[in-house]
């Protein structure tokens, strides 16, 4: 049976399978603490007395913590491994957690948040390049996306966090407290499982290198994977973090900044962040909008898991292009909805349905490929700097793009914020379609070599 079910049923894939599943912890937490604020924030602003500054630094302090994380994973993914990086993030996790339940004024909530942003930037990139690095290349695709997975139920389970707690004394404190949960698992999963194959090489432990690939690999494959590792690092030497700007790796750079700035262009969070919003626009009641809402967050697991069982079969670019050629189609119709007063009369339905379009396309696309595509084109000797480069880069554009929807809307009003959305999506299928390489069915060592040969990169599989 191929593909990835199939593969992973198989002997060792299931110790690999059981090692991806832990990683992931670290996106679930990633999507449950940016998808539970906009809940929360309903009973913090009257019991803090938080005003519209307040309430933007108690949302914003952490995605600017996760710019900051992002930055010094890059350093600590090296120095003391992908490993021990996942569990400081875990220890981080929960004490910020803890930290935001307990906070007695608007001041102590920024800081819990922007701290708790610390640990959010780091996992993010540190969680994929930890199983891409474990992970045999005919199921990297679908076991990367593990950790999209994750980010999606942590998103829709924090939906239904708000939605549960509504009417609960102290609902919010609980709302952030319950974190906890998954960072106390992350700390004692990342106690469990083995440090990667390619960061052992890099320290030069060979041994212990050879003893993890060969719980995941048939026998026959381990000396020639360990000798693919042993002559990147001899041809990469060793390297700084200008070297992430140079030539070298500058093919690389320009795909993985331009899958993480499309990533957020498309206004995906605006649609995480606001969908309740965007639906009463179309004349909901408050109540229905979240329910509906609701729904946005189950398409965009179920079209998650669609992704994970096709990436490794059909490849990245194929979902990539039609997944955004998908959500710009939806951008269109949605501002179709809102400029013809007929259309909004006769099919009141038709902005749901273009909601759930654009996060069904998003869900089998941008949002698993860009994290999964940064864990593979870079070479070993810059992964984690030019990765952490990629994911500030993310989050920023994450901040400005949620920061700046609600004015876009003001100023350009509602067609046309979301036709300048769409006219980003065209932009981003041309980027796409000329400049991303497959990956599909590589090991990370053949990317690199394919990579420095090809500087262009090329798009064969
Ligand atoms: C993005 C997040 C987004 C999420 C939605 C992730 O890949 O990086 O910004 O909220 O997908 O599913």
């Amino acid at each position: 049976m191929p593909g990835f079910l199939g593969t992973v049923a198989s002997g060792g894939n299931r110790f690999v399978l059981r090692i991806s599943l832990v990683a992931a912890i670290g996106g679930f937490l990633f999507g449950y603490d940016t998808g539970v604020i906009s809940g929360a924030l309903l009973y913090i602003a009257p019991q803090l007395h938080a005003g519209t500054l307040a309430q933007s630094w108690i949302v914003g302090g952490l995605l600017l913590g996760a710019v900051v994380g992002a930055c010094l994973a890059g350093y600590l993914a090296d120095a003391i491994s992908r490993k021990w990086t996942k569990f400081a993030a875990g220890v981080v996790y929960t004490l910020a957690a803890v930290g935001s339940a307990f906070a007695q004024s608007t001041g102590e909530l920024i800081i819990a948040r922007t701290v708790l942003g610390l640990a959010v930037g780091t996992a993010s990139f540190v969680a994929p390049m930890y199983i891409a690095e474990q992970t045999p290349p005919r199921i990297r695709g679908g076991t990367v996306s593990f950790n999209q997975l994750m980010i999606t139920s942590g998103i829709l389970l924090a939906y239904v966090a708000d939605f549960a707690l509504k009417g609960v004394a102290g609902n919010w404190r609980w709302m952030l407290g319950l974190g906890a949960v998954p960072g106390v698992a992350l700390v004692i999963g990342m106690l469990l499982v083995p440090h990667t194959p390619r960061w052992l090489m890099q320290r030069d432990r060979g041994a212990e290198a050879r003893a993890v690939l060969t719980r995941s690999r048939p026998a026959g494959q381990v000396d020639g994977e360990l000798d693919e590792i042993r002559s990147v690092l001899r041809t990469e030497g060793r390297r700084r973090l200008r070297d992430v700007f140079g030539s070298g790796a500058r093919a690389a750079l320009v795909v993985g900044l331009g899958l993480a700035v499309f990533q957020q262009l498309v206004g995906v969070n605006t649609v995480i962040y606001f969908s309740p919003t965007i639906l009463t626009y179309t004349g909901l009641h408050a109540n229905s909008a979240v329910t509906e809402a609701l729904t946005v967050g189950i398409t965009n697991v179920v079209f998650t898991v669609i992704a994970i069982l096709l990436l490794d079969r059909v490849g990245r670019r194929v979902l990539l292009l039609i997944g955004t050629v998908g959500l710009s189609v939806a951008l269109v119709l949605l501002g179709l909805f809102f400029a013809l007063p007929d259309l909004r009369q006769h099919a009141p339905w038709l902005a749901l349905v273009a909601l759930l379009v654009f996060i069904a396309s998003f869900a089998i696309g941008l949002g698993p490929v860009f994290w999964l595509m940064i864990s593979e084109v870079f070479p070993l000797s810059l992964r984690s700097r030019a990765m952490a480069v990629c994911t500030a880069a993310n989050w920023i554009a994450n901040f400005l793009v949620s920061y700046f929807f609600l004015q876009l809307i003001g100023a350009a009003g509602r067609p046309a914020t979301f036709w300048i959305y769409a006219g980003l999506g065209v932009l981003a299928v041309v980027f796409f379609a000329v400049r991303v390489p497959e990956t599909k069915d590589r090991s990370l060592e053949q990317i690199e070599h394919d990579i420095g040969a090809h500087p262009r990169l090329s798009r064969a599989a």
